[in-house]
């Protein structure tokens, strides 16, 4: 700090009397964590303008010592935003430099505002409060995910493709059901990130250290100031609890593998084998040395962090996991793992809308597509059934043999003759052209949730009374 703070902090530690000199040089780096949680200053401020304003009105600071830190941690506030002020490792983290800031603002009211309360009340509030702020972030950004989604898919209702199991063509469907699967899976993240931010809306401060306290607070007060439900129930559990974390980086997760999925039907899409879309060159980049080449480098980044962001669930429950109760310095490593994946999250959701908002559905690739690898058999299979009475089983023997027939000749099964059909079944009429085609496919499964273009209309009205 210009001022001389960081002078002081070498000197004297904020904890002076009990520790005779200063930490090590490897003390030091191991312990401090101002490095990372300084990103957390906007949420201590508030916390403490509001755990100061709550113990003025408690009686237990004066209402001038209250004024004086009140005005002095606002203009540390914008002694940070604007890139003034110094933050000293010495200090440890961002509660400290913090404070001692405050202690040169204002002189000895600074010293006031930790009546009530601990580091362990302190950080836990911080990093929910920061935690819930991203969640919400997350909320919007997968609305808007899902906005692009449906776009899609309305504009695409009618497109046909081939739908896949095993990678292998299975029946022909709509782009536009396929974008709605999508849809589901990110309105469940959304849910998700609903729940988190339901469970994480509990006010921490004033538990203290671990015990609560002997001073008159009211919790109340400060969780209703800070935009908390309630407060936490229990001091013990309040500063030792990470829950808050571990959910936001599941949710995380799974969002993750969601992206990561999409993220490699659009590599898979975009090569020149498959050609169903065209990226935007927005989102995509060239070769340095094959000119031809135009790859899906956003999509394959997305698919890549999904990577970290899991990484980042398994190390925190690592950590986590054979903690005594309350508070163990174990859980400063908490941090680093939720910013890195919040800040990835981030990015794989905002080029996931870019990448479905920018990209080109080559129809015709995609019709092409659909109607080869015999995608209608069991369309041929189910017109035996409702047509020729057959029992499913038989059915689907006799479209097995029209499948080999049309395999031998080289051709699509819309592509047999009548009389080749009836070779093998005689029951078979003219009629059954009408079930062979891609689009009669598609257009016959009307089941609740099928591919039907009607049903897909009305899957994606529903999304859209809910986005
Ligand atoms: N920097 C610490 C953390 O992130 C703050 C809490 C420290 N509490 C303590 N008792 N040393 O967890």
């Amino acid at each position: 700090m210009a001022d001389g703070t960081k002078d002081q902090a070498s000197s004297n530690q904020m904890w002076g009397g009990r520790f005779a000199s200063g930490p090590d040089a490897i003390m030091e780096e191991i312990n401090a964590s101002i490095g990372f949680d300084k990103k957390l200053y906007a949420q201590d401020i508030r916390g403490s303008i509001a755990h100061a304003t709550m113990l003025a009105k408690q009686g237990i600071i004066s209402a001038e010592d209250k004024d004086k830190i009140v005005e002095g941690l606002n203009t540390i506030l914008s002694e940070i935003q604007e890139g003034r002020f110094e933050f000293s490792r010495k200090l440890e983290d961002i509660h400290m430099n913090i404070e001692a800031r405050l202690a040169t603002l204002i002189g000895p009211a600074a010293g006031r505002l930790h009546t009530a309360r601990s580091r362990n009340d302190q950080v836990a509030l911080d990093f929910r409060l920061w935690v819930k702020e991203e969640l919400a972030k997350n909320e919007a950004m997968l609305s808007d995910l899902i906005a692009a989604l449906l776009n899609k898919a309305e504009e695409h209702a009618d497109t046909v493709m081939p739908g896949f199991t095993h990678l292998q063509t299975a029946q022909p469907v709509t782009f536009g059901h396929h974008c709605m699967a999508y849809v589901e899976m990110f309105g469940r993240d959304r849910a998700r990130v609903r729940h988190a931010i339901d469970h994480l809306d509990e006010s921490p401060i004033g538990a203290a250290a671990l015990a609560g306290t002997g001073f008159a607070i009211d919790r109340h007060m400060t969780a209703q100031a800070l935009g908390f439900r309630e407060p936490t129930r229990n001091s013990i559990d309040t500063v030792s609890d990470r829950d808050f974390a571990l959910e936001f980086l599941s949710v995380a997760a799974i969002c993750a593998v969601h992206l990561s999925r999409f993220a490699e039907e659009i590599v898979i899409w975009s090569t020149p084998q498959f050609g169903f879309i065209r990226l935007s060159d927005a989102f995509s980049t060239g070769s340095s040395i094959m000119p031809q080449k135009k790859n899906p480098d956003a999509a394959e980044l997305v698919r890549a962090k999904t990577g970290r962001i899991n990484g980042s669930l398994v190390a925190l429950l690592t950590v986590m996991k054979g903690l005594p109760l309350a508070y163990s310095k174990d859980m400063q490593e908490d941090k680093e793992q939720v910013f890195d994946a919040a800040e990835n999250l981030e990015l794989a959701l905002a080029a996931m809308a870019g990448m479905v908002r920018d990209m080109t559905v080559r129809t015709d690739r995609m019709r092409a597509a659909a109607g080869s690898g015999y995608s209608t058999a069991t369309d041929l299979a189910d017109w035996l059934v409702r047509e020729a009475g057959l029992p499913f089983r038989d059915a689907h023997h006799v479209t097995g043999r029209a499948v080999a027939m049309a395999e031998e000749k080289a051709c699509d099964l819309a592509d047999l003759s009548l009389s080749d059909l009836q070779s093998i079944h005689a029951s078979i009429t003219e009629k059954v052209f009408d079930v062979l085609s891609v689009d009669a496919s598609v257009a016959s499964r009307v089941s609740f949730g099928g591919t039907a273009p009607s049903e897909v209309r009305k899957q994606i009205a529903w999304w859209r009374s809910r986005n």
